[in-house]
């Protein structure tokens, strides 16, 4: 593990960073948030979360346990009370007389819309309920997802969640290969699919990856749903796959959600980890949907009868999960989904969405904001973003300028803007500012919210003071927290709680400024983050390694003024392959393209050198440290426990075209 406290030296600016903007008070006098929540939990909080899930969920049993700790770090919240995830998402609005309200304004990215109300919603989770059933999915069987940003994909999730049935989504970019690869560790009975999604314009396939992977040897999958987005010829097996529309419109429009325990898995969401292997992150009911829903009111300062709420995460990410389908949906918040890439059929897109459905609360990623101010603030001040009225950011660090220039630009100087932090194992944001009550500090998630409990620790698990960097640690259970990896228990110990005794570990370094407020720095393991999106280093040197070329190959991230880090790869060939009578420019595009066969484009380097030799310590470990001074163009720090002290003068030999390849 690197030292967090001595990585960035740009910390020191960030840090320096005096800009603050309090809280507005027309703002305040309106807000969901109070600063009473934070005493409210302070005194008490595992009640705080008991009255929290009292209040925003329905309950078809009530609990009368809240939490037990007493298998750490397996924990159990309101497990003696039963409830339906997706009654509560959907059926709860419609008893209460909301069914007119619209849950869903579509926007596919060709221009085709959809407006579907939640009475809508309800009948069509119904349908796709009773196909499932009649598919011979019932409760705790495993669904594989493997679709476009559609609303069937809401609909099929909610599905799942409706008969208690696991859902996997798997997102849309990943390979055939890792579709497999997932099938199998949650021994899907069900994959729900589509032909394809629009992307950039024209339509990009799904169904053939479904049919590789199933042919790779699938021995749990009965049927294969598909639902027609594109229209494009699909291959089709016969007594497998079932169209969409034909079992969904032939079901009926009813079904009672069966009520499960609050710890009924509700879905699995793989994510990379410091190992080759993903990991099923295992997520459950009662607790989930409680702080999801809690954190979507007051975070985003939901107003259900008059915001207009748009999360731009792709539902193949945990984002997806908690701030498009469950936070939302379970507030019962009208919501935009949008298909598509921003730049299509012009840069100026997402904000054509924003005023043409008059968007109120804005949630995307640092990357997505870094892209837009790059394009130019003209785009968006040729539109009317007047309706904004509070803006998020998440996935990964939001540096001040772009944070600054996302309030300014984007929120007119008067939004807040939220930088939320948390991860697919936490299930919902941890540490955020509250709007109407903090006053925010460009670039830094500033506290944890009420209700949570997190330090920064040193290398000994003990608390840092004010001014100082470490490691981010969680202290107390919350009601969100992963229950466990998909079918290895042992990992998850080891995971989360082995670093430090009874505190689970994040995997990212932080530091408390003089007032206390957490600033995050990035993965401290060896996890990248490239665009918001966990990619392993590990899983991807797999990838490259298993090319016929390739005899050994390390991965880093190197920081990317776009992206946050891009992935460079420094790979040694074989001494007998062919790739050696390549140019080097053939090779890396051999192996990029492998890398997405392997895991998916987004794994993709942006750059592969090929280099004689890799820098190891004595014990074999390869020195990432130095390979991402080499490509982050650094002096080389600190070479003294390299095994061999050659290597890296023989590295940067080699390094003649470092030209980026990055698409
Ligand atoms: O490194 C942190 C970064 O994203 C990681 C979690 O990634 P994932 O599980 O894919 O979930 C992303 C969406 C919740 C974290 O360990 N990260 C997430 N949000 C922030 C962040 N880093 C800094 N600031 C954030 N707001």
């Amino acid at each position: 593990m690197t030292d967090p406290a001595a990585e960035p030296s740009a910390l020191e600016n960030l840090l320096s960073e005096d800009r603050r903007f309090p809280p507005a008070p027309e703002f305040v006098a309106q807000a969901n948030a109070h600063r009473d929540l934070y005493a409210w939990a302070a005194a008490d909080r595992v009640g705080f979360w008991a009255d929290q899930a009292r209040e925003l969920i329905t309950w078809q049993t009530p609990f009368t346990q809240t939490l037990d700790w007493s298998n750490a770090p397996f924990a159990t919240w309101f497990a003696d009370g039963t409830l339906n995830a997706c009654d509560n998402a959907v059926d709860r609005h419609v008893r209460a007389g909301h069914g007119d309200r619209v849950a869903l304004y579509f926007e596919g990215e060709p221009g085709d819309t959809r407006t579907i109300t939640y009475a809508d919603l309800q009948r069509e989770v119904s349908r796709a309920a009773n196909a499932l059933q009649a598919l011979g999915v019932t409760t705790g069987d495993r669904v594989a997802l493997y679709m476009p940003l559609i609303p069937e994909a809401v609909v099929a999730m909610l599905a799942c969640a409706r008969i208690g049935a696991p859902h996997s989504v798997v997102f849309g970019g990943f390979s055939a290969e890792a579709l497999h690869s997932r099938i199998l560790d949650a021994e899907a009975k069900l994959v729900v699919t589509a032909d394809g999604g629009y992307r950039r314009g024209n339509p990009t396939s799904l169904k053939p990856a479904v049919d590789e992977a199933l042919a790779k040897g699938a021995p749990t999958v009965e049927h294969v749903l598909v639902v027609r987005r594109t229209g494009q010829p699909v291959d089709w097996t016969e007594g497998r796959d079932v169209w969409w529309h034909e079992a969904v419109a032939a079901a009926s429009d009813e079904h009672t959600p069966v009520p499960v325990p609050a710890e009924h898995p509700l879905f699995i969401l793989y994510t990379s980890g410091t190992t080759g292997k993903p990991k099923g992150v295992l997520h459950t009911t009662g607790g989930y949907l409680t702080q999801c829903a809690y954190t979507h009111l007051n975070v985003f300062d939901l107003k259900p009868d008059t915001d207009v709420y748009w999360c731009t995460a792709d539902i193949g990410w945990v984002t997806g999960h908690s701030y498009v389908v469950y936070g939302p949906l379970v507030n019962g918040a009208t919501q935009v989904i949008y298909e598509g890439t921003p730049d299509t059929p012009d840069r100026g897109r997402w904000w054509d969405v924003v005023a043409k459905y008059r968007v109120s609360i804005l949630y995307t990623a640092p990357t997505a904001i870094r892209t837009c101010m790059k394009w130019g603030d003209d785009i968006p001040a040729a539109r009317d973003l007047s309706s904004l009225r509070v803006l998020g950011s998440v996935g990964e660090p939001i540096n001040p300028e772009a944070w600054t220039w996302y309030r300014r630009v984007i929120g007119g100087d008067r939004t807040p803007v939220v930088d939320t932090w948390w991860q697919t194992e936490t299930g919902a944001i941890m540490i955020s500012p509250l709007p109407g009550v903090t006053e925010a500090k460009p670039g830094s998630a500033q506290v944890p919210l009420p209700g949570v409990a997190a330090e920064v620790v040193d290398d000994d698990g003990t608390p840092v003071p004010n001014g100082s960097g470490g490691y981010l640690v969680i202290t107390e259970p919350w009601p969100a927290m992963l229950r466990g990896i998909w079918g290895d228990p042992d990992r998850y110990v080891d995971t989360y709680w082995s670093r430090f005794k009874h505190l689970y570990f994040a995997g990212d370094g932080a530091k408390k400024d003089e007032d206390g407020d957490i600033w995050l720095l990035g993965r401290v393991d060896d996890v990248m983050n490239v665009s918001g999106h966990r990619l392993s280093t590990t899983e991807i040197e797999s990838a490259l390694v298993s090319h016929p070329w390739v005899a050994e190959a390390a991965v880093v991230g190197a920081s990317d003024e776009t992206t946050g880090q891009a992935v460079v790869a420094f790979v040694i060939l074989r001494g007998d392959s062919e790739g050696l009578t390549r140019t080097p420019a053939e090779v890396e595009a051999e192996l990029r393209a492998h890398v997405a066969t392997q895991i998916g484009p987004i794994a993709k380097p942006r750059q592969i050198l090929v280099v004689p030799e890799l820098p190891k310590t004595r014990s074999g470990k390869i020195m990432r440290r130095l390979l991402r001074d080499v490509a982050e163009h650094r002096a080389v720090g600190d070479a003294t426990t390299l095994a061999d002290q050659s290597v890296m003068d023989l590295i940067a030999a080699g390094l003649s075209s470092p030209a980026s390849a990055a698409d």
